[in-house]
């Protein structure tokens, strides 16, 4: 079957109808486009394990702040269908702002879901306050137009990852979400459709970022534990243009910060590279 693009919710209602009469299997995989190797291997996954992929290409301007990147956000649709179809994307999903929310213009008539206050007073929903309930937002509009057996989401969002999962164990969603490791450049830099943002200096710095988390993985697999020196170490390797937002050591399960490293801890961080904020994120193991 080759890529089809659908713009209205109705239209994708009724395709995925059809799909559900015949007994397939649908799985979604949400996006905000500028669609990279990361995203790539999200599709791939989700083409394997349901009959129709549907990926959905939408820069929600709920999820962004004041004074972020809404407005420059690289919207790049006709690269973005290329890197579908060739993984195995049945529909692309691309809606207008207008169709997702007819009535933005009255942000404060919208319902909004929202996650927990203590899980988005921590990391990356502590410095972009409301961020997550614009996430969890689309979310939900997103599964209630799609309904999806399975969902795929990428570990590169690892807050993300997690109050999702929690939104539809908490609201009962009948979706299975799959958890997608995240993609590096050979580099070692995460793959983010922010790094578009990059000059070549600034790319030097970032390369700082995953080069900490290695370093504090190294240190972790040698058997340090405590996380007070794991952090010592992740910042000597910051280079000097990398402005640190946070470097965090929590539980994979409940995100409470930890003071030892133990099964499955996260360590997480955000910084900013000139005006380009990057997250990223490693799993240290026992
Ligand atoms: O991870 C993203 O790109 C976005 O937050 C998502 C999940 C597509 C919601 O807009």
């Amino acid at each position: 079957m080759s890529l089809v693009v659908i713009n209205e919710i109705e239209k994708l209602r009724n395709v995925i109808k059809d799909y559900k009469k015949q007994g397939k299997s649908i799985a979604l995989v949400p996006t905000m486009g500028c669609l990279h190797e990361g995203h790539k291997s999200l599709m791939i996954k989700a083409h394997s394990i349901a009959d129709i992929t549907v990926a959905s290409v939408f820069v929600n301007p709920i999820q962004f702040c004041p004074g972020e990147d809404y407005d420059r956000y690289p919207r790049t649709l006709d690269s973005d269908k290329i890197v579908a179809e060739s993984a195995g994307v049945d529909i692309i999903f691309a809606p207008s702002v207008n169709e997702m929310y007819p009535n933005l213009q009255k942000f404060s008539d919208l319902t909004m879901v929202a996650p927990p206050y203590e899980l988005t007073d921590i990391m990356c929903g502590k410095s972009r306050v409301g961020h997550f309930d614009g996430v969890e937002t689309v979310v939900t509009k997103l599964f209630n137009i799609v309904q999806p057996d399975y969902a795929c989401f990428g570990m590169k969002d690892i807050q993300q990852l997690f109050l999702i999962k929690k939104m539809v164990k908490d609201l009962n969603f009948p979706i299975e979400i799959i958890p997608c490791p995240l993609v590096r450049e050979e580099s070692g830099l995460a793959l983010s459709s922010r790094n578009k943002y990059l000059s070549e200096e600034q790319k030097k710095a970032a390369l700082s970022l995953s080069k900490a988390l290695f370093a504090i993985r190294d240190l972790s697999n040698a058997g340090i534990k405590e996380t007070k020196k794991l952090f010592d170490t992740g910042l000597t390797n910051l280079d000097k243009n990398v402005e640190l937002e946070y470097l965090e050591f929590v539980d994979f399960d409940t995100f409470k910060q930890v003071n030892e490293v133990s099964q499955k801890t996260i360590c997480a961080l955000a910084a900013r590279v000139g005006n380009v904020r990057l997250i990223d994120n490693i799993v240290l193991e026992v």
